[in-house]
């Protein structure tokens, strides 16, 4: 056992345990009961982690962990933010937190230590058998087993010695072979290239299973050439701890649950997926993706499979996805000179790019498009968008139904609706089939939907019971009015 390691997750589940963050599932099946029961619960107000145990066909202590982002409770007890169930108060505290520990990266190298309970287990050779773990086959649509989907995963540049951890789907072909899907582009695509290039095989670490910050910061664009251990350092404060592979060097956390650590060989590709998007689409069918010979398997007595299958959203980390990116974008609304951005929320049904929304308290004609456009257009928001809506700052933007009240009640779509062409898209985007031109380019709709400012003192005042009386009333008809 680690005692106080920080990346410890048997740690961190007890503490959700005892504050009923967690809930015990025995006995569901491994074929897509795991999924479907996670997909339903995150739809659920108030829904916790969930961890499968006693997995049809699987020993006892064989498990699955879901769920682990989709609460804004859970999701700040991993950022080390003040405990909150307000996602609003989430993102102001979030803001400018990535600056900060993107600065802070290179002063918590990772540190290796000797051992680390990953090493309870070691299989090698003939007694690797990736399928002694129980990996869900998620959706009924999907074209197999993915043991990896809350993952990271480890591998080393070729002519540097950078370190890059991403989150990438991993399928299983079988017991030693598995498929690792790295969109172009990505950093473990590009190491992977050129080690394409120059004829080696390509080493990778596969961490199946750890502490849910691993993959909540392997899953979001940290700079090209930073190693995510080291920016998981700064958030923590302290040094990852980490143990190396036997096998490739490569290094992973102490107390990670399970990690796979093999080899992609020159031009060893198999069909993997179709797997369903972040947007809710199964964007491609099956096609040819690298894969993995796995030569050595370290796990856990007892491991844990951490998992996050994307989903029609609100999905298993598009909650996590909308915290993170709406405090960037909020970030990047001040940084371009916005004044008066109260708050901003890049909603989950977009899959926290395609729904944007700012609230701002209006000050001058003009100030709302500026807003919009900035949202639409700047760095974090420019992929992949299609709406970017302005709300006036009795609207919280993060709430839906309240946002398209002021859609509907306060623009004239002539008047209140910019659109701008041969925007940034994207072969990701469902409409991409429908893209007009070869070149991936998509419009965007920027939908000012605040009160006209030259109307702000004369627009009809809103009919609803004030907030005094409001407070006035629950108090004394409680009765009534609870829950
Ligand atoms: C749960 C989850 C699954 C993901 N699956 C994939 C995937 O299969 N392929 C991929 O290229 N990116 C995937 N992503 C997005 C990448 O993890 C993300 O773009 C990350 O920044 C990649 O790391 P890199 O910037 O070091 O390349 C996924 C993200 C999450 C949170």
């Amino acid at each position: 056992m680690s005692h106080g390691n920080p990346l410890d997750l048997r740690a961190w589940l007890d503490d959700m345990q005892a504050r009923e963050e967690l809930q015990v599932v025995q006995g569901a099946n491994w074929e897509l009961e795991l999924g479907a029961i996670s997909e339903l619960n995150v739809r659920r107000d108030g829904n916790k982690a969930l961890l499968f145990d006693d997995i049809r066909g699987y020993p006892r202590g064989f498990r699955v962990l879901t769920c682990t982002t989709s609460s804004p409770f859970r999701l700040a007890s991993l950022l080390r933010a003040p405990l909150t169930r307000d996602h609003n108060e989430l993102v102001r505290w979030l803001r400018g937190k990535p600056k900060e520990w993107e600065s802070r990266a290179r002063d918590f190298g990772f540190v290796s230590v000797k051992d680390g309970p990953v090493f309870e287990h070691v299989d090698r050779d003939g007694a690797v058998d990736v399928l002694k773990f129980p990996s869900p086959l998620w959706h009924e649509g999907d074209g197999g087993r993915y043991i990896g989907t809350g993952c990271a995963v480890v591998t080393k540049d070729y002519d540097s010695d950078w370190i890059n951890v991403g989150t990438y789907r991993v399928m299983v072909h079988d017991s030693t072979h598995v498929g690792l899907d790295m969109v172009s582009g990505k950093h473990g695509h590009i190491q992977f290239q050129k080690h394409a290039a120059a004829g080696k095989p390509f080493p990778v670490c596969i961490v199946i299973g750890a502490h849910p910050l691993c993959y909540l910061i392997s899953g979001i664009e940290v700079p090209y050439g930073m190693c995510e251990f080291n920016y998981i350092g700064a958030i923590l404060n302290e040094p990852v701890e980490v143990v190396h592979g036997e096998l490739t060097g490569l290094p992973f956390p102490a107390a990670a649950e399970i990690v796979l650590e093999g080899w992609i060989y020159p031009g060893d590709e198999r069909l993997e997926g179709p797997f369903g998007e972040f947007h809710g689409y199964y964007q491609a069918g099956a096609k040819s993706a690298p894969v993995v010979t796995v030569e050595r398997v370290y796990y856990r007595s007892h491991p844990i499979i951490v998992g996050s299958p994307p989903a029609k959203p609100p999905n298993d980390y598009s909650y996590s996805k909308a915290v993170m990116r709406s405090a960037l974008l909020f970030d990047a609304l001040v940084a371009a000179g916005v004044p008066g951005v109260e708050s901003v929320w890049a909603h989950e049904i977009g899959g926290a790019r395609m729904f944007t929304v700012a609230s701002i308290k209006q000050r001058y004609a003009g100030h709302a498009r500026q807003c919009g456009h900035v949202l639409s257009q700047c760095g974090v928001g420019a992929y992949m968008g299609r709406y970017s809506v302005v709300v006036d700052d009795d609207i919280d933007p993060s709430n839906l139904s309240e946002v398209m009240w002021a859609v509907a009640t306060r623009t004239d779509p002539a008047r209140d609706i910019d659109i701008i062409q041969n925007a940034m898209g994207s072969k990701n985007d469902p409409m991409s089939i429908a893209y007009t031109s070869k070149a991936m380019f998509s419009s965007r709709a920027i939908i000012d939907a605040c009160r006209p400012f030259d109307h702000l003192q004369d627009f009809p005042p809103v009919a609803q019971v004030s907030a005094r009386l409001q407070d006035e009333v629950r108090a004394k008809w409680r009765d009534v009015l609870a829950l």
